[in-house]
């Protein structure tokens, strides 16, 4: 498989990796949970939760702390993206996360997003999330 293609088994890992981390958030103010899971270059799989704050716009996206761990970990690339939420509906990244993603990610990097059960999935591209974006090679 080419390097930007993801294999079943790294997207279920990623599912698994959502969950675990859907499962921890600190949502008591929206009680809306999210988990993502991002793969890096090396293959590695770094997750993160919502974190709400008492102060609301302190809060931060489950798919910034994911980020966060990447970079931590010691990667730079976001192969791809799996975004996991309550509910039935599909939750896919809001516009700040979509930027925040943009930094690490080539515009076909995929973005999955997915129910609480994992059941539904759509994919998009950065770019189709993200079209015309801002990045450091505008600076
Ligand atoms: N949230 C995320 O963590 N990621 C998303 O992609 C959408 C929204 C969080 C922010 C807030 O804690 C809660 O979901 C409700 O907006």
């Amino acid at each position: 498989p080419s390097k930007d293609k993801i294999s079943p088994f790294e997207r279920d890992a990623m599912l698994a990796a959502a969950r675990a981390a859907m499962d921890r958030a600190y949502a008591p103010y929206s009680h809306f949970h999210v988990g993502a899971a991002v793969l890096d270059e090396h293959g590695a799989i770094h997750a993160g939760c919502n974190v709400e704050n008492a102060a609301y716009p302190q809060g931060v996206c489950a798919e910034a702390g994911a980020l966060s761990a990447m970079v931590l970990a010691g990667a730079t690339r976001v192969r791809a993206v799996l975004v996991m939420g309550h509910g039935d509906a599909l939750v896919t990244p809001c516009g700040g996360c979509r930027q925040k993603i943009r930094e690490f990610a080539r515009g076909d990097a995929k973005i999955h997003c997915c129910t609480e059960d994992g059941e539904l999935i759509r994919s998009f591209t950065l770019d189709e999330l993200l079209p015309y974006s801002f990045g450091r090679e505008n600076l």
